[in-house]
């Protein structure tokens, strides 16, 4: 590690200090940069700016590696369980079998919706998008539990923390149950939160509901790939929302709305519909052209990340779990060949070797849900639903940090200049 650092602004030096994680880069502390050199750092995207220190997740984007509490993704994926990476997300440490059982007996009893939110649904036209009714369902959970919005209580933290966490299966379920026309199914109890989930998404009340255990542990894993991802963009935006001590109904759903977003949460909604326009193997170098043309606003989706310049350590689980899915189910979807050989083909161009951009997490998902039986606009709302895990687990870290600050970022002004105001009838 460095001692520190100095930076000669004009013909002054200034010193200081150097940080340094557990791993993963140090940081030059520029608090005080301000106070002692009158200059700003700029900096849109965040591209060199760390908003915090957090001990959840850490990314190596240049090896392809991602760490929960410094569990290695992979190892998750293949050998734990949604509710387990959770807790461990929530808590810091694996759970014994009595923590597990017990973290996710509470979690099942919070997953009811009070009843009157049912009404809220049938206010919104049929044809929206389900992540429209999220923003406002989840927003709108903060006018039902006013029993765990005090943030200063660590106890209603972690209420509020599981109800999200046990609701937001339900609501992602009542949104697509209203778009469809059918009612709505309430929880249960005995079932897995993934079994239970999919039973509220696809189950009708005539008849018992069943499914391949392949698909619920691949949608599990699905879960676990999207739990959490250090400080994105809707991360970010959730701790923004909450360091002005808003409450964290609210903060979740302003995650939400950012995740909605095609450059975020979006991206693998936007992935298949680009898969399917595509259509077959023949067309793709078409595609391949436009993504390289300078002059055409058109992207692979799915293709590229912000931090991971190797490769995506959750699109390779993906990818094993694209098959597992589709052999289960019988499936052979001609997408899932244009998508192989898109890869392939993308990864042997220089554009995409050069540029370091390679699937991401999005790129096969969207395949794997689409044979589950969920509509394209439902995959945004999954992933909310995984995030939320996430979300709650970086807000409670923040509200628990002694350092938090309400979040003030500062700016390079390019407006006009003082000027006075001139009447209306004078311009
Ligand atoms: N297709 C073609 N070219 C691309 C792609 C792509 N998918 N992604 C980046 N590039 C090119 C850009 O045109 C740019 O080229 P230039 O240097 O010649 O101008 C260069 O690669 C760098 O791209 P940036 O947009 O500057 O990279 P950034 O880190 O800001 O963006 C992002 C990352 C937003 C994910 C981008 O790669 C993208 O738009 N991908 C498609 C959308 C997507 O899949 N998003 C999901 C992200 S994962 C998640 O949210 C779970």
């Amino acid at each position: 590690m460095a001692d520190g650092a100095t930076l000669r602004f004009g013909n002054k030096d200034t010193a200081f200090a150097v940080r340094s994680g557990t791993t993963g880069p140090d940081v030059i502390d520029i608090r005080k940069l301000y106070a002692q050199t009158g200059a700003f750092t700029f900096d849109p995207g965040f591209t060199s700016t760390a908003s915090c220190e957090s001990g959840l997740t850490f990314i190596d984007g240049d090896e392809g590696v991602l760490l929960h509490r410094g569990y290695p993704i992979e190892q998750l994926a293949e050998d734990s369980s949604f509710m387990e990476v959770s807790y461990l997300l929530l808590n810091g440490e694996l759970p014994g079998k009595a923590e597990l059982d017990r973290f996710s007996h509470t979690i099942s009893r919070h997953t009811m919706l009070h009843e009157q939110l049912a009404n809220f649904y049938r206010g919104f036209r049929r044809d929206a998008h389900p992540m429209a009714i999220m923003c406002g369902v989840v927003g709108a959970l903060s006018a039902f539990y006013h029993d765990s919005t005090d943030i200063s209580d660590p106890r209603q933290r972690m209420i509020a923390s599981h109800r999200l966490i046990a609701k937001m299966p339900t609501i992602a379920a009542m949104a697509y149950k209203y778009s469809i026309g059918q009612p709505f199914i309430y929880p249960r109890n005995d079932l897995s939160y993934t079994h239970n989930f999919l039973r509220m998404t696809f189950g009708v009340p005539a008849e018992d509901y069943h499914v391949d255990p392949v698909v619920v542990r691949a949608l599990d894993r699905i879960f676990i790939l999207h739990a959490d991802h250090e400080q994105n963009a809707s991360t970010s935006t959730v701790r923004l929302a909450g360091s002005s001590g808003a409450n964290p109904f609210a903060c979740i759903a302003a995650g939400i709305a950012c995740l909605w977003g095609p450059a975020h949460g979006g991206a693998n909604e936007a992935a298949l519909n680009m898969l399917r326009e595509i259509g077959t193997p023949d067309r793709i170098p078409h595609y391949i052209a436009r993504a390289k043309d300078k002059n055409d606003p058109f992207r692979l989706m799915g293709f590229g990340h912000r931090v991971y310049k190797n490769y995506d350590p959750r699109a390779s689980v993906m990818q094993k779990t694209v098959r597992e899915v589709l052999t289960a189910l019988g499936v052979s979807d001609p997408v899932f060949d244009v998508a192989l050989q898109l890869e392939e083909m993308a990864l042997n161009d220089p554009y995409f070797i050069e540029k370091k951009l390679f699937p991401n997490v999005d790129f096969y998902s969207g395949i794997i849900l689409s044979a589950m039986g969920f509509p394209t606009t439902m995959f945004t709302a999954l992933f909310a639903l995984a995030r939320t895990v996430g979300w709650v687990a970086q807000w409670n870290e923040m509200i628990s940090d002694p350092d938090q600050k309400i979040g003030r970022p500062r700016q390079l002004y390019t407006g006009p200049t003082r000027r006075d105001y001139v009447a209306v009838e004078a311009r």
